[in-house]
């Protein structure tokens, strides 16, 4: 029984995590419509039953109604933001039960009204026309709401009631422009949030008496601050005074501030004692010039200051009050930025400073020039300014006992080499001087520890062999220089990153492997690659990197030469080992010759080629003469295929070897001493067998060219016969005959053994098949006049 019951449990519980992990799945598969800005006057209709989350923001929609979003039942997200909607009744959003993020800022919206059914996360209603806070009763019901964006002209205190009991993690309030006529200052005490955000009116000097010291705030905002007079903003600062009360506020940041110098370190100096510990203020425009001398830092919570986008209508009195003032903050971190300050001056006793921020501004060399007291500072940015010599800011430095950070990137800073001193801090070990119009000499001057040396964009060309060793370094940016090659890590024996695009590497040498060891990743695409055989090892090498290890490989490394391989990817660039190897490409050519000759050779002694080829010459030479005759009439007077002529001593070959060979394929053969016609002399027998046959078979042997030639020789040139009857003479070379052995009257005979015009017959038995086949075919042709004629002759 328990048994059964424990494995139904089981698959109870089975049953109920696959049905969880589909219902994650699908919630998962979001479905974005965006339609902002595309001229919409109504929410569209024809929208996916899916869609989840839904952007009809910057369109010109006036209205919302039930039906216009009955359907979407998955919305989550809608945002209506940017357009002319005036009245909203929540309850439209009824049946859109997983709506939890709706955002109708910057509309027209005067009144809303409310329905029980909807409990969103993110509701913003700021940046409307309300003139009582958008707040219902139903908000209170709104459990999880996170963010809530309001707007209003009048501020109540029984507004806020409602939502006083949730906790709500940011709260944007905006006020209308004509806010302050009627005032509550206690209106805001039962916001219950983490984090208030207040938007003033733009164009409104600050006049208010709003108590903005929300108990349970830790994060306050103000946006819009405007007092231009002295006195004007006596009402800021006495409601920044006010701020005191609450003890859980720690952050504090003011945006779009327009006013005095001397109000503006006032508001510094009244938030000073406070307990807020981050303050932050940005967009400032400063008007007159300071007067106040002095600023009381004692009992302040402050861990950072910063301060970002100054600017100051008149800047043509004396600033030193100001520099005295920042640089005597008893703070950790300050940071200045985008400011058109100049100049900053040494604190003047040892200073708390640990981070400094002073991008963006004016400064010059000068600034902490001769500076003993930023003992403690351990990073420094001076990142685009005005910074020109390395060898002031390397003076600079050398006081900086605790510095480990510096950056001055974006500045114009050379170096050159014949400055003497080279005293950067010893405790340097992140620097940072991208952007800069360094050369080569940087290298002879650099912080002895540094790990972390940023060069990028500079006008460096080579790193030195000879630089000071930098056994720390781990991470090199020179990318964006004019270097013609890797570095070797002969001198940054720790090196781990080395960071080498976009410079003009060309063929890379694989060296950089085997000195770098310790490399962890290389980036060094974006390079004109000349891709020839010197490539290879370095895309060898690289390609066998881990892919982690190169960054941008393969797409970012490319060839640039040579034209037919520009653009194709390194990885993709092959030669074969041999086009590269000259020493390789001479032994194989060596080797191939050899072979081919070797078994030339063999061909020659074994299988006699030559022998061979002459065979299929000829054979080819007959055929084609063959073709050239007109068949036809040779056919009707011919009656042999050949006559033969031999000396006696040859009869023997003829008459067991040849005749045989040749009858036995009905091959007709004229010999004069056995078709001898009686009555007429033998040189008359011979012409007539001549005449009557195809072609002229001659055995030539030294015997026939001494004893019967001159026979022929003669009877041909007394006939005028040899003309014709050359063009039909087959030589049949038995035995070699020696060229001096050849009378030298026989011209024609000498002509012929020298054209090789002649068949040889080889000793082998193996090639005697080819012989006959050759000999057959230069004499066959097929002969009409055959019947009684031969039979007659024969007989
Ligand atoms: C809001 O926070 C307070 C204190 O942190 C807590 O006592 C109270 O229960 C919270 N209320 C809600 C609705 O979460
Ligand atoms: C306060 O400011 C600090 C620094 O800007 C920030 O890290 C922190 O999240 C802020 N706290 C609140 C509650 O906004
Ligand atoms: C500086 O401010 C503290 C606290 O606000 C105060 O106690 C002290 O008297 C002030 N010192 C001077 C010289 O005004
Ligand atoms: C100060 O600045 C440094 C560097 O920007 C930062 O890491 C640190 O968190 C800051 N400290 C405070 C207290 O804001
Ligand atoms: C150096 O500064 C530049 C900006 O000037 C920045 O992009 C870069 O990341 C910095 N380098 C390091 C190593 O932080």
């Amino acid at each position: 029984m328990t048994g059964k019951n424990s494995s139904l449990f089981r698959f109870v519980i089975i049953l109920v995590l696959v049905v969880k992990i589909k219902i994650q799945l699908s919630d998962e598969s979001e479905f974005l419509v965006d339609r902002s800005n595309t001229g919409l006057t109504h929410i569209p209709k024809e929208l996916s039953l899916e869609t989840t989350t839904l952007d009809v923001s910057q369109n010109y929609i006036s209205e919302l109604q039930t039906s216009d979003i009955l359907s979407l039942s998955k919305l989550r997200i809608l945002i209506i933001s940017h357009n002319r909607i005036q009245y909203l009744d929540i309850s439209v959003f009824r049946f859109n039960q997983e709506l939890e993020y709706l955002d109708l800022s910057h509309n027209k919206l005067r009144t809303i009204s409310c329905h029980p059914a909807v409990n969103f996360k993110h509701l913003d209603l700021s940046f409307n026309m309300f003139e009582a806070l958008p707040i219902c009763k139903e908000f209170g019901s709104m459990s999880q709401l996170k963010f809530l964006g309001l707007s209003a002209t009048q501020l109540e205190k029984s507004r806020v009631q409602p939502i006083a009991h949730l906790n709500i993690s940011k709260i944007l309030l905006v006020l209308g422009e004509t806010y302050g006529e009627k005032e509550d200052p206690e209106s805001l005490q039962d916001f219950n949030t983490d984090s208030l955000h207040i938007v003033f009116p733009v164009k409104k000097v600050f006049h208010f008496i709003l108590d903005m010291s929300v108990s349970t705030a830790i994060s306050l905002e103000l946006s819009n601050i405007k007092c231009v007079l002295d006195n004007e903003c006596s009402y800021f600062l006495s409601a920044l005074v006010k701020l005191q009360n609450n003890p859980r506020l720690l952050n504090l940041t003011l945006n779009n501030i327009e006013t005095t110098w001397n109000s503006f370190i006032n508001i510094l100096q009244s938030v000073w004692p406070t307990t807020i510990e981050y303050f932050s203020i940005s967009n400032v425009k400063l008007q007159d010039r300071l007067d106040l001398r002095n600023f009381n830092y004692s009992h302040t919570s402050l861990k950072a200051l910063s301060i970002h986008q100054v600017v100051s209508d008149v800047f043509n009195f004396p600033q030193s009050n100001i520099y005295k003032i920042f640089s005597n903050m008893n703070i950790q971190n300050v940071t200045v930025s985008g400011t058109h300050m100049i100049h900053m001056l040494c604190p003047s006793q040892i200073s708390p400073f640990l981070h400094l921020d002073f991008s963006n501004n004016l400064l010059t060399d000068m600034v902490f020039k001769d500076c003993g007291n930023l003992i403690e500072l351990k990073t420094l940015s001076l990142q685009m300014n005005q910074l020109k010599k390395l060898a002031n800011i390397i003076h600079m430095t050398a006081e900086m006992k605790s510095l480990q950070q510096l950056d001055v990137s974006q500045n114009s800073l050379r170096y050159e080499e014949d400055e003497k001193t080279c005293s950067w801090t010893k405790s340097l070990l992140s620097l940072n001087m991208s952007s800069n119009i360094l050369t080569d000499s940087v290298f002879s001057c650099l912080p002895p520890k540094v790990k972390v040396l940023d060069l990028h964009n500079n006008r460096i060309m080579n790193i030195p062999k000879d630089v000071t060793h930098l056994e720390a370094l781990q991470e090199l940016n020179v990318a964006f220089n004019s270097l013609a090659d890797l570095p070797g890590c002969g001198t940054f024996s720790s090196l781990s990153v080395l960071i080498i695009d976009h410079n003009s590497i060309s063929h890379p040498s694989a060296d950089f492997f085997q000195s770098c060891q310790k490399i962890k990743s290389i980036q060094a695409g974006s390079n004109p690659f000349q891709c020839t055989c010197e490539l290879r090892d370095f895309i060898q090498h690289i390609g066998q990197l881990p892919s982690e290890v190169v960054e941008g490989w393969p797409d970012a490394y490319k060839c640039d030469y040579p034209e037919s391989y520009k653009g194709t990817p390194l990885k993709d660039f092959h030669v074969s080992p041999l086009s590269c190897n000259t020493g390789l490409l001479i032994v194989t050519i060596g080797v191939v010759v050899l072979v081919l000759a070797g078994s030339v050779t063999v061909l020659c002694l074994y299988l006699d080629l030559p022998w061979y080829l002459r065979m299929v010459c000829q054979w080819a030479q007959t055929r084609h003469r063959t073709r050239n005759v007109p068949l036809e009439e040779l056919q009707s007077t011919l009656q042999f295929h050949a006559f033969i002529s031999y000396s006696g001593h040859d009869s023997a070959w003829v008459k067991s070897e040849l005749l045989p060979n040749l009858e036995k394929e009905d091959i007709r053969i004229c010999l004069h001493e056995r078709n001898f016609v009686p009555g007429k002399s033998i040189v008359e027998n011979i012409i007539s067998c001549i005449e009557k046959s195809y072609k002229s078979i001659f055995v030539l042997s030294p015997n026939f060219v001494q004893s019967e030639w001159c026979h022929y020789e003669l009877y041909f040139a007394h006939h005028n016969l040899f003309h014709k009857a050359f063009d039909n003479l087959i030589l049949i070379l038995l035995e070699p005959i020696p060229q001096y052995s050849i009378p030298s009257n026989y011209h024609k005979l000498r002509t012929l053994m020298a054209q090789r015009t002649y068949l040889e017959w080889p000793m082998e038995k193996s090639k005697h098949g080819l012989f006959w086949a050759n000999l057959r075919a230069a004499i066959r042709i097929k002969l009409m006049a055959q019947g009684k004629e031969i039979n007659h002759t024969q007989s």
